[in-house]
């Protein structure tokens, strides 16, 4: 699914979005739209360069060793079949993975907290360290865990800048979260973060 053209201003403040920052765990279950989607996956990876390569977040070595996927659920984002979508940064789209709705399985993988079941999309930022690791060695690992949270930090202030809320979960089954998403098993899961209206 090719997303349309990402904003690059608003008229929403970052202090704004800074001041009203919360973690959210009660949604509802008004769809979004893809240009909403497009607005979040555009904060959290998109190119932000005219012609180059450089990500909204930062990225030791500019490496970028993180993936963004997102689990939708049905009637949750216009145009979206339910389903695990990755998103492709140099293309700014969105493709389906893996289709049916994960969002309880999910929910279950993370200790069973259920109220992320109810946000129509769940983004699970992933790191896959060899790319990063190669030239960092271990030191990579930490490098990506940062730049998980520097894109964790992209979401949550964007959706607040589109009149969403967002929460974050750290506390999952790492290889439920894989199985269950049909991810890459090098594609380790760091944050998972619903996003939607609250309620
Ligand atoms: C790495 C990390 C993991 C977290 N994991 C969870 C989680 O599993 N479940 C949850 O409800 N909140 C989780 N949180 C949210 C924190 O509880 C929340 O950020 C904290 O209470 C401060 O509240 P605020 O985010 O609204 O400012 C996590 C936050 C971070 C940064």
């Amino acid at each position: 699914m090719q997303l349309p053209d990402p904003k690059t201003d608003g008229d929403v403040s970052l202090e704004m979005t800074i001041h009203q920052r919360r973690t959210v765990r009660s949604f509802h279950g008004t769809s979004l739209t893809l240009t909403q989607l497009s607005q979040l996956l555009w904060a959290a990876q998109g190119i932000t360069e005219p012609e180059g390569f450089k990500r909204a977040a930062p990225s030791a070595g500019a490496l970028y060793p993180m993936d963004i996927y997102g689990a939708v659920g049905g009637d949750c984002i216009e145009r979206l079949n339910p389903g695990v979508y990755l998103y492709k940064s140099a293309t700014h789209s969105f493709s389906l993975i893996q289709e049916g709705d994960v969002r309880r399985d999910i929910a279950m993988a993370s200790l069973g907290q259920m109220w992320m079941s109810y946000a129509p999309i769940t983004f699970v930022i992933t790191a896959e360290y060899s790319r990063i690791m190669g030239k960092y060695g271990q030191r990579g690992v930490r490098y990506a865990m940062i730049e998980a949270g520097h894109i964790g930090q992209n979401i949550f202030l964007q959706s607040l800048a589109l009149g969403l809320e967002a929460g974050i979960v750290g506390a999952f089954e790492d290889q439920k979260i894989i199985q269950v998403m049909g991810i890459k098993s090098t594609h380790e899961p760091l944050l998972l973060m619903p996003v939607g209206y609250e309620k």
